[in-house]
């Protein structure tokens, strides 16, 4: 058998030698190494051999092994190096090029501003909290204070899950709300941003699924001040100027009271299409959270006093404020996946 591991040998390192290509190369390792090769032919026959032979045929066949694979290697990179010198010298070849860029990937315009929205509220001190998708209908409707005939409810608005109507595809990130009074303990500030669900046709600004950023802060003696002194340092720090708000009343049955905050265009002065010709743009839906929400939120809380507490609470699209700040004017290129639309955005 040591005879045959040598005639082996010679055989294979004269093909390496004899070996103008790859293809060559590859021939050899499938013939000497393969599945079904000579080695491995060699070492099924192995238990059937004298026991003084076994240990030593072994040996030779695994050092033929490695000896095979490196004198392919070496044969490769020889290979490789004359090509490289037969088109260098055939001319067209410039080894001072630098090599084609590699493609990068870039973060989606929504991810760069929800960051950048992460990264104020971060250093006002608010947790970023994160909540599921499909959602029980307890916490995106009924601990909300919605009741079981509000509008948004009807199947024609929400997407429901299952028959029973338990689970849905979340409508907004107010649910987040509730499983943070859950699970912390006031005081606390936070915000939620995250993907929604809503049964909608589609045009220039509305979406069926799209993005909000919820905010809450829970304490004592948290007032209507502390809420658009917030939202105003947001607008500031995002748009890098002083920006006149306003509130107007507003109705969502999970805050009370209730308004809609609206922001004076940043582009214009006198109306533009950003802001259909109004000067202001409606920004969010915000207000005072409802003591019924409290109730919900903190229920069997020993460790929580929920009268002592109240709240302020708010939620914008995420893509309308994309929207603004890049001069879009159509939702629907946001999640359409046209990267000639995206490779506007690099980042
Ligand atoms: C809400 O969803 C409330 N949860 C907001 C809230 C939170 C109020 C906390 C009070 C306290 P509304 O349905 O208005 O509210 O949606 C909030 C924002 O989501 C809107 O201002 C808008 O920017 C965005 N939005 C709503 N519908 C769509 C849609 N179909 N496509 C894109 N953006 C939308």
């Amino acid at each position: 058998m040591l005879e045959r591991l040598e005639s082996l040998r010679a055989d294979a390192l004269q093909r390496v030698a004899d070996a103008t290509g790859m293809e060559e190369l590859r021939a050899v390792e499938r013939d000497f190494l393969g599945k079904e090769g000579a080695l491995a032919e060699i070492l099924a026959a192995i238990p059937t051999l004298p026991a003084e032979e076994r240990r030593d045929t072994g040996r030779g066949a695994n050092e033929l092994k490695g000896d095979i694979l490196e004198a392919i290697g070496a044969r490769k990179s020889s290979l490789e190096e004359s090509e490289v010198a037969r088109l260098r010298d055939a001319g067209g070849f410039d080894p001072t090029l630098p090599p084609a860029a590699p493609q990068r990937g870039g973060l989606h315009p929504i991810t760069q501003v929800r960051r950048e929205v992460e990264s104020i509220f971060s250093s006002m001190g608010y947790e970023v909290l994160d909540g599921p998708e499909v959602e029980l209908d307890y916490y995106n409707f009924q601990a909300l204070n919605i009741p079981k005939d509000h509008p948004s409810r009807e199947v024609q608005d929400t997407f429901y899950c299952d028959e029973a109507h338990t689970l849905v595809m979340r409508t907004q990130t107010s649910p987040v709300q509730i499983r943070a009074m859950e699970r912390l303990s006031p005081p606390f500030r936070l915000i939620a941003p995250g993907r929604v669900f809503r049964n909608e046709e589609q045009d220039a600004t509305h979406e069926h699924t799209f993005h909000q950023v919820e905010g809450l802060v829970v304490g004592e003696d948290i007032q209507v001040g502390h809420l658009t002194w917030t939202l105003r340092r947001l607008l500031n720090e995002l748009f890098e100027r002083e920006l006149e708000v306003r509130l107007r009343p507003g109705y969502f049955p999970f805050v009370e009271p209730g308004f809609e905050f609206d922001v004076r265009c940043p582009f214009c002065e006198e109306g533009c299409r950003v802001c259909s010709n109004t000067t202001w743009i409606e920004f969010c839906g915000c207000g005072m959270v409802h003591p019924s929400v409290l109730a919900a939120g903190f229920e069997g809380r020993d460790d929580v006093d929920v009268d002592s507490l109240t709240g302020f609470a708010f939620g914008f699209g995420l893509d309308r404020l994309v929207m603004m700040r890049f001069g879009v004017d159509d939702i629907r290129n946001l999640m359409g996946g046209d990267l000639r639309f995206l490779e506007q955005f690099p980042c």
